[in-house]
Formats: C-alpha cells, sequence, structure tokens
C-alpha cells in the first residue's frame, strides 16, 4: 500500500456515528462519511497520524490495506500474498491477526486469520505473536475480504495520563462525544458534581484549551515500516494550546474520588484549568461567572431494589439543579429512563441508546434551564 489515498476507518460505539462524524469535518478531514460503527475519511499515512493525535471521539483508527473478493481458502492465499505488506510490516516487529466473518463462503474466522499470518509470514518474515502490538485485521463480509491494519494499539481512551481510575469510569472517548451532544465547545464553564475520576471535567478543560488527545501516549503506528519519526515529531510538536480563564469543575461525595482527579487531571497538565471539590449533590452550587453545562452520570444501580432506591438521588439532582442552576444546561448519562424522569428535569428528546460497560445509556439533555 504505498499509495497515498485510501480508507481510514475510525470506530466508535454504534449510536455515535453522526457524533464523531460531526468532529471529524469540524477538523478538517475529508469527506468524511458515516457508516456503521464509525467514520470513514480518506487519506495518506499523515492523515493517519493525525487522525490517532486529534480525534477525541474515536476509540481506534484501522488503515486499510487491501480488498478483495475471495469465496475460497486458494483465492484468499492467493490474493492475501498479493498484497504489499512488506510496505507496513517491519520483518523485526512481531504481528497477531484478528478475522471476523459474516454472509460470506469463507465463514470460518479461525481459518481466515491462520491464511492471512501464514501470507504475511511468506512475504514479510515478521514473527507472529498473539500479544503483538502490531494487529492486522481480515474482515470478510459478503465474500469480499477487507485488510486493515490497526494503526492506534491500546484503544485511544487511554490519553496516557490516568493512572486512578474509580470503579465505573466513563472512557475519555465516549465522555468526549456526549459533550459535543451537549453542544459543548470549550468554550463555557462546566459542573460535573458527580465527577468520579474526573473524566469530563478534564476531557472539557482539554477541549477548552486546544490540546491534542493523543499527545500523551505512544501508537501501533510507530511500529510500522513506513513510520518517519521525524515527520511526526514535527507534527506533535504543533502548539495548539490556547489559554482561557474559563474553569471546569467537579465534585463527588467521595474524597477518594476527588483526589484521583485531581492527580489525574495535573497529570494531564490542566490542573490550573480545573477545580474539585468534596461535596454531595445537595450541596452543589453553580460556580460564579458565566453558565454553562452541567454533566454527570450518575449511579443507575443495575438490579431493579438499586434502581428504585435510586429514585431519591435523582430526584434530589432534579430540585437543586432547577432551583440554583437557572441559565446552566444539564446532561445526564444513565442507563434508565425511569430514573432521569425522576429528575423532574425539562428534557429534550434523548438521544440514541449507546452501549457502555456491557449495559445501554442514554444522554438526557436540556435546553437553558429557566
Ligand atoms: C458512575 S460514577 C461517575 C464516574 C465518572 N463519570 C468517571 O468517569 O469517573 C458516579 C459517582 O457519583 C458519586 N456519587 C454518588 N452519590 C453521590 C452524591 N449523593 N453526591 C455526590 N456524589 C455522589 C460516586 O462517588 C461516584 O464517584
Amino acid at each position: 500500500m504505498a499509495e497515498s489515498d485510501f480508507g481510514i476507518f475510525l470506530m466508535t460505539a454504534p449510536g455515535f456515528e453522526p457524533v464523531l462524524h460531526e468532529e471529524v469535518r469540524g477538523k478538517g478531514f475529508k469527506q468524511p462519511r458515516i457508516v456503521p460503527g464509525g467514520v470513514v475519511i480518506r487519506g495518506g499515512w499523515p492523515e493517519v497520524w493525525r487522525a490517532n493525535l486529534w480525534v477525541r471521539g474515536a476509540g481506534r483508527v484501522l488503515a486499510r490495506v487491501d480488498a478483495f473478493r475471495a469465496t475460497h481458502f486458494a483465492q484468499l492465499d492467493a490474493l492475501a500474498r498479493k498484497v504489499d505488506w512488506a510496505s507496513v510490516l517491519r520483518a523485526d516487529v512481531p504481528f497477531s491477526v484478528e478475522a471476523s466473518c459474516a454472509g460470506s463462503k469463507l465463514y470460518h474466522s479461525g481459518a481466515v486469520a491462520e491464511r492471512v499470518r501464514k501470507a504475511i509470514e511468506a512475504v514479510v518474515g515478521a514473527p507472529y505473536s498473539e500479544e503483538a502490538g502490531v494487529v492486522v485485521r481480515a474482515r470478510v463480509e459478503k465474500d469480499v475480504c477487507t485488510l486493515s491494519l490497526d494503526t492506534s494499539g491500546e484503544l485511544l481512551h487511554k490519553r496516557g495520563y490516568k493512572e486512578a481510575v474509580n470503579k465505573a469510569p466513563m472512557r475519555e472517548t465516549m465522555a468526549s462525544l456526549f459533550l459535543r451532544q451537549c453542544g459543548f465547545d470549550g468554550n463555557e464553564p462546566l459542573l460535573d458534581p458527580m465527577c468520579g475520576s474526573g473524566t469530563f471535567v478534564i476531557e472539557a478543560a482539554e477541549m477548552a484549551a486546544r490540546l491534542n488527545p493523543g499527545r500523551a501516549r505512544h501508537f501501533a503506528f510507530e511500529q510500522f515500516a513506513n513510520f518517519d519519526a521525524e515527520a511526526w515529531e514535527k507534527m506533535r510538536a504543533v502548539k495548539s494550546r490556547r489559554e482561557t480563564d474559563l474553569r471546569f469543575h467537579g465534585s463527588d461525595r467521595d474524597a477518594g474520588a476527588v483526589a484521583m482527579s485531581q492527580a489525574n487531571a495535573e497529570r494531564a497538565g490542566v490542573g490550573g484549568m480545573t477545580v474539585f471539590r468534596q461535596a454531595a449533590v445537595s450541596d452543589i452550587e453553580p460556580p460564579e461567572g458565566p453558565k454553562g453545562l452541567v454533566i454527570l452520570n450518575p449511579p443507575y444501580g443495575t438490579r431493579i431494589g438499586d434502581k428504585k432506591a435510586l429514585i431519591p438521588l435523582y430526584r434530589a439532582l432534579g430540585q437543586v439543579l432547577k432551583s440554583r442552576f437557572s441559565g446552566w444546561r444539564v446532561g445526564i448519562v444513565t442507563a434508565e429512563g425511569m430514573l432521569a424522569q425522576a429528575t423532574g428535569l425539562p428534557f429534550l428528546p434523548p438521544g440514541p441508546p449507546v452501549p457502555h460497560g456491557g449495559i445501554r445509556v442514554t444522554l438526557y439533555r436540556t435546553a437553558a434551564l429557566g
């Protein structure tokens, strides 16, 4: 794949595609197109690097290497060997292959992975390892085999600064998309009154400061044959940070969560823009200055009994917000419509449910409260 224009797939959770599309388009990527589970753009390796470095909402970035029709294994063997693997994979870097099949004559994903592995071993001579940081993906759908490289490596919500996490942290990628769905663009203050490890607050501060989400981590593409370390360093070194007087607030009734959030914000380099304090939701007050967004994901309980027990908490939250936060918008992420309704807040039509930690959660948003 010496070509400089190929399909680049930015993955997200189903339901989030239009929000990710908006972000990708806003960041100037070419021809973004919504597909199930993500957004496809066109470009070359600089766009692949940039997508990993810049895009907050994508879970990973795949670069398409080749696609061909294959209805039997001999065909897959022959065509997989024709791919210019040596232009992207290094003989000294271990790789692994993950395959999936749907609606195709080739339906055994293990056998497909094995054939692609053999082809790469034959062409490049790279060692195979299940634990390899370089992963080739083979997707056979309706008899078309698409071969891609996972250019991210570790999922992109791992921004590289978060050491401390609480029980149910929200992925940074997801938090950024919920923020965007609430119309947050970094130009207003924010409060998360159940901040846990500080995910919403830190993402918001980074957006306001125009910090690149991938600035503090490594990516799988650094191990590729065509990686140009000097060009990458230049791209990474472009200073995007802007100063702002806005502050991003988090509170939690748990002292451990507050300490964790503070430490995470410091490590992310936004400690000076964030304010964390220990408080129960019943004690929160709007921060001084302009009005902005209150966003949170309260506990939602997994069993029926837990859910009922949470109604008073949601009701109290709603009362506090309605009585003290006039002019602020609210975004609540929860798994239970019934709990959201218990707040008594005037919600706009809810967003689509999105998967989160084995369940589905929905964003309930309001316009500015009266
Ligand atoms: C689901 S977690 C939030 C996770 C967070 N968004 C993150 O990414 O780490 C819910 C948080 O609400 C806090 N909490 C529960 N009840 C509270 C209350 N009455 N007042 C303030 N915080 C509360 C818990 O301590 C917990 O940290």
